[in-house]
């Protein structure tokens, strides 16, 4: 293996066309580009991601991303040492598309094939970033996903828990829309909760008292429901100060739950006595202040450490395939031409499949 190894990186799985060079100069990793082309725009007025214009859309976006990454990063074809790409789990057109794209290119080229599992591109985005040691735990915390994981190397992942229904972004998105509020919920739902009061409606905190590390949000959602009913009920309608009181107490029990299975998690991650222990987090929903300050503590309280990538770098992109790539690359993992790109493709095998684990099964 070269001392220095530069991977191409190309991401298709969900609503973003994304390509990336990411090269690692004898352990110093460098994002040498960066090229994500969203979707929202086709999506716009389907309340969601149309897989079959997500799939169009990728398969004519593809070629020109991957030109433009090569050429923001000053290089072409013939200096790189390997094509990584998503292959899988995701919208199955989107991610054959990618995987079709990186075939054609290593065909060409003759260079290796790399076929990386997106969720493990989050996963190991912390060492891309920070440059974090195994072992660590990850909390993935997206619109589509939910899970603990114990990162112990590329290709080693111990899932400890996760969602059994909605991922807390999606929760997040219809509680917006339950309050006519704007979507992505996320920020929406944050910017209501900074006015109001979390104590006026105290919402359940569902699996608190469960002793594992697996998550729920629907029942969240469904008791913010009734609480906006029985006010409608009684008062006729919503009041400014009604929507924030429920988004401060619904954004309240996230954090509370995410703490407390957080903790649950460090605990069993403890045990394997870490040189030095980290806790990263992922995903859109890390963007969330509140839910942010109280995993900081929650570390804090564990004298572990906390690693929040920049948020460019926990939604969907192109780097953080590209580096996946340049791991599995290190530890010979390669594809070939009979790589198949998957709908769904667990991270930890060893587990019984979760049955929700973000039902959308679309962005990660
Ligand atoms: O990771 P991401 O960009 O896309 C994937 O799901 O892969 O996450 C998007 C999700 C959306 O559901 C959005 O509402 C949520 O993350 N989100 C937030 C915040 N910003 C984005 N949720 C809570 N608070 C936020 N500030
Ligand atoms: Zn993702």
């Amino acid at each position: 293996m070269k001392a220095t190894c530069t991977v191409l990186g190309i991401e298709s799985s969900c609503d973003d066309t994304a390509a990336a060079v990411v090269r690692d100069d004898m352990g110093e990793l460098g994002i040498m580009s960066s090229v994500v082309h969203g979707q929202d725009r086709l999506h716009k007025g389907f309340g969601g991601v149309v897989p079959e214009i997500a799939a169009r859309a990728h398969a004519e976006k593809l070629d020109g991303t991957v030109a433009e990454a090569l050429e923001q990063a000053g290089l072409t074809l013939s200096d790189l040492d390997a094509i990584a790409v998503t292959a899988g789990p995701g919208l199955i057109g989107g991610v054959m598309a990618g995987v079709m794209c990186a075939k054609g290119l290593s065909a060409a080229t003759g260079l290796p094939l790399i076929g990386v599992n997106h969720l493990a591109g989050h996963a190991l985005t912390p060492r891309l970033t920070d440059a974090v040691a195994y072992p660590y735990l990850m909390l993935l915390v997206s619109g589509g996903h939910c899970q603990f994981l114990v990162v112990r190397g590329a290709a080693d992942f111990t899932r400890l828990g996760g969602t059994i229904d909605d991922a807390p972004g999606e929760a997040f998105d219809k509680v917006a829309r339950l309050l006519g509020l704007p979507q992505p919920g996320g920020p929406s739902v944050e910017t209501a909760a900074a006015r109001g009061d979390p104590d006026r409606f105290r919402l359940p905190r569902p699996l608190a008292d469960r002793a594992d590390c697996n998550l729920s949000f629907s029942g969240l959602k469904t008791a913010l429901l009734r609480a906006r009913d029985d006010l409608v009920r009684a008062q006729g309608g919503l009041w400014q100060r009604d929507r924030d009181d429920l988004c401060a107490g619904f954004q309240a029990a996230v954090a509370d739950v995410l703490a407390i299975k957080t903790r649950r998690a460090l605990a069993i991650y403890g045990a394997e006595q870490p040189a030095v222990p980290v806790l990263a987090v992922a995903g859109g929903v890390a963007a969330n202040t509140a839910i942010r300050r109280a995993l900081q503590s929650v570390c804090a309280a564990a004298d572990v450490g906390f690693v929040a990538p920049p948020l460019a770098l926990c939604t969907d992109n192109g780097a953080m395939i590209a580096h996946a790539g340049i791991e599995r690359l290190r530890l010979g993992l390669i594809d070939d031409l009979t790589l198949p790109a998957r709908p769904r493709w667990p991270l930890d095998t060893a587990q019984p499949g979760m049955l929700g684990g973000g039902r959308k099964g679309a962005k990660a």
